[in-house]
């Protein structure tokens, strides 16, 4: 079906796809817009293009960050998906094949912990097989000192490793498991010594909690290669106890930062990049910030949500999402399973981080774990 041409339900646009003519979102649709594999582009209300492509694999996680699956919602009566609820590999990829048709350029794999989903490396291998396909993974390297070889074998590009600490006692608090840091850098070692690189490393940075060990953690990447990225704690689910108080504002920490370790404000490497580039002005590297709560980036978000059961979501802080997994299973066609993606695309007015408020922040959002962050 890829690179075929066939007749589209809804309204497109025509004209090359250039990310800079994304407009702020003021309602009007660019012009002069052809996806990259030259059929008409899907776009949504915004005049956002689709482009990535998050696919969680599993709900389940073997951490219980108190950001993400506080203990107290994930005890061990909490109902999990089953794994006949869950798509099959096969399921996935073929869905990645129709969301390439509409645009999709970069797909990542995570969950919950992407790591536990059993013999994952051959859904990569079965998705690797579209070499044009920026193919990356999120994990919090609990496994990855054993799975790094057979994942890069597979044909993964990249990995991003969570670590949100040196300091073991604060990280196995965050991580609630007590999951030593020692067990991460392995893992992280590894990962580059198979070649998963650049490895970024994502650091969310809860106040308080552990931004005490923020120029410990640029201390410690800096020079090696790995780009380190500070998240803003953000108020994702409604189980995570989220405030404004437990945000450490971003700007904040480059001031911080800089006054350590000098750096200075680099390009991106794309239009909508989410996290902000500084470079070390010595040459050793680079770090990002990802200010989803102080500087909202929805104006550029070219992303789509598949969860493990196959519903698809176009905002990390949606509320409700998109059933594709019944029609998989009650034998849709590619061409009704496509045209189901272009309507909730074309739909899509999504903009959550720009209008937050403390009131938005306890509506009732799906879980990350669930929704694949
Ligand atoms: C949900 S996890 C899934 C993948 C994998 N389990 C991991 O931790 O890398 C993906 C990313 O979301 C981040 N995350 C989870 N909850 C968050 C929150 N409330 N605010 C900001 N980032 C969060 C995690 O730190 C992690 O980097
Ligand atoms: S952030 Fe990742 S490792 Fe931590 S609980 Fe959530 S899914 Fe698990």
């Amino acid at each position: 079906m890829h690179g075929m041409t066939r007749a589209h339900p809804l309204p497109l646009c025509h004209g090359r796809y250039n990310a800079d003519s994304i407009p702020a979102p003021a309602g009007a649709l660019p012009h002069a817009m052809i996806s990259f594999s030259g059929q008409p582009l899907l776009l949504d209300t915004l005049g956002r293009p689709l482009r990535d492509l998050r696919i969680s694999v599993t709900d389940r996680c073997n951490f219980r960050c108190t950001y993400c699956m506080p203990k107290e919602i994930y005890g061990k009566d909490f109902q999990f998906l089953e794994r006949e609820q869950l798509l099959s590999f096969g399921e996935i990829h073929r869905l990645v094949r129709i969301f390439r048709d509409h645009g999709i350029e970069k797909v990542r794999i995570t969950g919950g912990e992407p790591l536990l989903r059993r013999k994952l490396e051959k859904l990569i291998e079965m998705l690797a097989f579209y070499d044009d396909l920026d193919l990356t993974l999120t994990t919090n390297a609990s496994l990855l000192k054993l799975k790094a070889r057979a994942l890069k074998d597979a044909g993964l590009r990249r990995v991003t490793v969570s670590l949100d600490s040196l300091d073991n006692a604060t990280f196995m608090a965050m991580n609630d498991v007590d999951f030593p840091v020692d067990k991460v850098l392995e893992g992280i070692e590894e990962a580059d010594r198979v070649g998963l690189t650049p490895l970024k490393i994502n650091m969310v940075v809860k106040r308080g909690v552990n931004d005490h060990s923020v120029i410990e953690m640029a201390r410690y990447f800096k020079g090696t290669g790995h780009i380190l990225r500070f998240i803003e704690f953000m108020d994702v689910g409604s189980t995570n106890g989220w405030s404004l108080q437990h945000v450490v504002p971003s700007r904040e920490l480059v001031a911080h930062i800089n006054a350590e370790f000098p750096i200075e404000p680099a390009d991106p490497n794309y239009r909508g990049e989410v996290a902000e580039r500084w470079r070390y002005q010595d040459g050793t590297g680079e770090v990002g910030f990802i200010s989803s709560v102080t500087q909202a980036f929805c104006k550029d978000c070219t992303r789509a949500r598949l969860s493990a059961e196959g519903q698809i979501f176009t905002c990390l802080f949606a509320t409700r999402g998109t059933d594709l997994r019944s029609l998989i299973r009650g034998d849709a066609s590619d061409d009704e399973l496509s045209a189901a993606i272009g309507r909730v695309w074309s739909s899509r007015t999504d903009r959550y981080s720009e209008i937050r408020t403390e009131a938005t922040a306890k509506l009732r959002k799906v879980e990350m774990s669930y929704i694949g962050g």
